[in-house]
């Protein structure tokens, strides 16, 4: 009897970890004051104990990073999935795809052939099923991208531990999820923009913690950590940014990320956090400036709005203010720049050389 070799069509990937599954370790980058650390060692606490938990909250508030810095914490390794509105059950669970064939040519008396041939489908596990496998911790970022119809097969894994597979593997109906598992969950309840509304059912299976813009300190903090610049300049854009958002004269709010957007451009280019800069200012007005809608907005309102950054652009980072020094030192360093000015005046009426003074106002 001669057999011929199987030749797959797909490779069967059940639960291999490599390709899947991301290995986690705590970031030293990771900036923790009180403020981080109280909410990581609640989510923490929910996760040890088996509960999954969702992180809500504005854009650029951190839910992702914070998502990934407790998984780190649980020393399981990630699954990670966006949600999408094209996600489907089968784009998270798996299914079947291509064939197996077989081929038997079976020449046992000379003069009878025998030939068989069967095809077998191909499952394959995609990542919410290695994860229930393999007891890894499950982080699906944005899930709320995702429609209601996709997440349902979460109902099960949450509630039963039982992950019931949409179209039966060759073997298995159903998974039952391994005792590691873990999920996390993060939504925007402010975007409106390709959202969907979480059913209650699997609202109601996670533990909701809201993730709030930062407190100030934890805002100097992580700018001043993914910028690598100094903190008194960071304390100047930090403040600005947090002074633009409280105004609310924005149809997106400024976030955490604008600040340490504009915190990194100071830094590769080397610019003073001066509203003498020309460069330092439009970087702010191209970064806060472009959280007014344009359409919206008629040209005066426009203008309007310009103003309004402009004057807390100069309030923050005065032309005056020696650049190195922090914000909070700003209305003594106005009074000394005042003297200052005032000195160079009545220099530059006594002197010949009526430049001289600019270099110290810097
Ligand atoms: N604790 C932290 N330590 C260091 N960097 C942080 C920390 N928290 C947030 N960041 C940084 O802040 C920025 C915004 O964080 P992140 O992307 O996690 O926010 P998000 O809430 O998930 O935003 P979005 O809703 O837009 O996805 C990122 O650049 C991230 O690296
Ligand atoms: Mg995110």
């Amino acid at each position: 009897m001669e057999r011929q070799p199987i030749m797959p069509v797909a490779q069967r990937s059940s639960s291999h970890l490599a390709g899947t599954t991301i290995a986690v370790r705590p970031s030293t980058n990771f900036v923790t004051t009180p403020a981080v650390q109280e909410l990581a060692n609640r989510a923490l606490g929910y996760l040890q104990a088996g509960f999954p938990i969702h992180f809500r909250g504005p854009a650029g508030s951190g839910k992702t990073t914070l998502a990934f810095h407790v998984a780190a914490q649980l020393g399981r390794p990630v699954v990670f999935v966006t949600g999408d509105d094209q996600m489907t059950t089968s784009n998270l669970v798996g299914g079947q795809f291509g064939y197996q064939y077989r081929k038997v040519v079976d020449r046992f008396i000379h003069s009878v052939l025998k030939y068989e041939e069967d095809a077998i489908r191909n499952w394959s596990d995609h990542r919410l099923t290695t994860a229930c496998r393999d007891g890894c911790t499950l982080i699906y970022d944005e899930f709320t991208r995702s429609r209601a119809e996709a997440n349902n097969i979460l109902l099960g894994v949450l509630e039963e531990r039982l992950l019931v597979l949409p179209v039966p593997n060759q073997n298995e109906s159903y998974i039952k999820v391994h005792p590691e598992f873990r999920a996390i969950f993060t939504s925007n309840p402010q975007e409106y923009s390709g959202v969907h509304d979480a059913q209650d059912a699997l609202s109601d299976r996670m533990i909701m913690m809201d993730v709030d813009y930062f407190d100030r300190d934890t805002e100097l903090g992580i700018t001043a950590s993914r910028s690598g610049l100094a903190e008194s300049k960071v304390a100047k854009i930090v403040d600005l940014v947090r002074d633009y958002r409280a105004s609310g004269e924005y149809d997106q709010a400024p976030t955490l990320r604008a600040g340490i957007m504009i915190a990194r451009m100071v830094a590769s280019q080397n610019l003073r956090t001066s509203s003498a800069d020309p460069r330092f200012v439009q970087i702010c007005l191209d970064l806060l400036g472009a959280r007014s809608a344009f359409s919206s907005r008629s040209t005066e309102e426009r203008q309007q709005h310009r103003k309004m950054l402009m004057s807390l652009i100069d309030h923050h980072c005065p032309a005056l203010q020696a650049d190195d020094e922090p914000a909070d030192k700003q209305p003594r360093l106005r009074a000394e720049s005042g003297e200052a000015v005032q000195r160079r005046r009545s220099a530059r009426s006594d002197s010949a050389h009526p430049g001289n003074g600019s270099a110290e106002m810097r």
